[in-house]
């Protein structure tokens, strides 16, 4: 039995293989840097669900890689991070922002922007569908939810990933030093917009000045959160966008399915998430003793509870390694659970919804190099391509 280690090359390529092995013969394992990795659906729901697996261990760990300084700073107060009381203080402020009603405003621009990122590849009959379509169009939704303008992606999209790379246990020298560099000149623009802007409107910024007024949100918060939720907000959507479509570009007859009925995109999305997600895992730190499948997990032990595998799970699906994007829709491990349910689900879904049905829509789309030149950015927590270029037959 050997333990099992998200970062080792072979399961960043394709995790499933292991991810059954630990379903089936080590549900509560006990991986490499003695990790808890909890793989069966159940498991993982009641983890997700249980306080006592908390983050403020989590906080300390990545504050002390990152060291000293703002960066350090900005990450300690990162929403993903905090217990209560703090986390559900936060949740409170900027949960009404990603309600569908409050939602429903984007969905006119995320439907212009999808047109307009598709404009030249219609016409080209190819494109990279990572870097053409998913990234610009998940860091403009998110720029649009925040109230800040879509002329600053190209500066934004640079310092979040820069300042995202430091928070990966792969971060190199370098990637520290850049990551540095770049949160000062991120929160220098964050502290300039919150400076010009005023309360009343209805974008997430407007209403964190409000609640910074009422004293419920720091300065230094409402940084962390802008910072935060571009940088989650946009790899997710960006990298499920990508894993997504080569879903269906690996299963020809799905793909026939929801081209010929496109009332089924919805649920190719969520089956989508299910097959393979853009967030692999998630992680917790243990505040008390507990006892988990048999095993004795002690407070301070890292668990990282695997999404991708609970999403496997034989004793919650049927098949579990099809692709059938008429299942019956069964929720999915992808977006979390419990109090820390995404919030962005809403945003996510709209957003993949209207990019993976234009995808499908267009003419013979095929993918156009060997499967085996697909890589995988270099990530454990996140599972997202590097490119994936496709061909179509061209508009006109
Ligand atoms: C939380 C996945 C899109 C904002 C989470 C969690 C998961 C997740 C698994 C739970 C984390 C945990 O339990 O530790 C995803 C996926 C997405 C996506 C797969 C896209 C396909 C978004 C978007 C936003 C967003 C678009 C916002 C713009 C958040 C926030 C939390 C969160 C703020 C923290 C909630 C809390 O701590 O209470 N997401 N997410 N997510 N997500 Fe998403």
């Amino acid at each position: 039995v050997t333990a099992f280690d998200p970062t080792a090359v072979d399961v960043r390529r394709d995790p499933y293989p292991s991810y059954h092995w630990l379903l089936r013969h080590d549900p509560v394992h006990r991986g490499a840097h003695q990790v808890w990795y909890v793989s069966r659906f159940a498991d993982v729901r009641a983890v997700l669900g249980d306080e006592r697996f908390a983050r403020t261990g989590i906080r300390r760990f990545w504050t002390d890689l990152v060291g000293p300084g703002l960066l350090s700073q900005i990450v300690g107060d990162i929403i993903l991070f905090q217990d209560e009381p703090d986390h559900g203080r936060l949740r409170g402020v900027v949960g009404p922002a990603f309600s569908p009603s409050a939602l429903r405003r984007l969905e006119p621009t995320i439907e212009a922007t999808v047109n307009d990122l598709l404009r030249p590849a219609r016409a080209l009959g190819a494109m990279d569908v990572v870097a053409d379509l998913a990234y610009p169009l998940a860091l403009r939704a998110v720029l649009e939810l925040l109230g800040l303008p879509a002329g600053d992606a190209n500066a934004v999209g640079r310092w979040s990933r820069a300042v995202g790379r430091t928070l990966d246990r792969g971060a190199t020298a370098e990637d520290m030093r850049r990551g540095h560099a770049a949160i000062a000149e991120f929160a220098d623009y964050v502290e300039r917009a919150l400076a010009e802007r005023r309360e009343d409107g209805a974008d997430l910024l407007a209403l964190m000045l409000a609640a910074h007024r009422s004293q419920l949100m720091s300065r230094n918060e409402i940084v962390s959160t802008v910072v935060t939720f571009i940088f989650t907000g946009h790899e997710t959507v960006a990298s499920q966008l990508g894993n997504g479509l080569l879903s269906l570009l690996d299963h020809p007859e799905q793909l026939e399915l929801v081209r010929r009925q496109p009332h089924l995109v919805p649920q190719a999305v969520e089956e989508c998430l299910r097959f393979d997600p853009a967030v692999q895992s998630n992680t917790r730190q243990l505040a008390a003793d507990v006892e988990l499948h048999g095993r004795r997990l002690r407070r301070d032990d890292v668990v990282v509870v695997l999404a991708g595998a609970a999403n496997r799970d034989p004793g919650r699906y049927d098949r579990p390694d099809e692709l059938d994007i008429r299942r019956d829709p069964v929720p999915s491990m992808s977006f979390g659970a419990g109090m820390r349910y995404c919030l962005g689900s809403y945003l996510a879904r709209l957003q993949l919804r209207t990019a993976l049905g234009a995808m499908v829509a267009l003419p013979d789309l095929r993918l156009v190099c060997n499967p085996n030149e697909l890589a995988y950015q270099p990530r454990t927590m996140f599972r997202g391509l590097t490119r994936l270029p496709v061909a179509f037959t061209p508009a006109g």
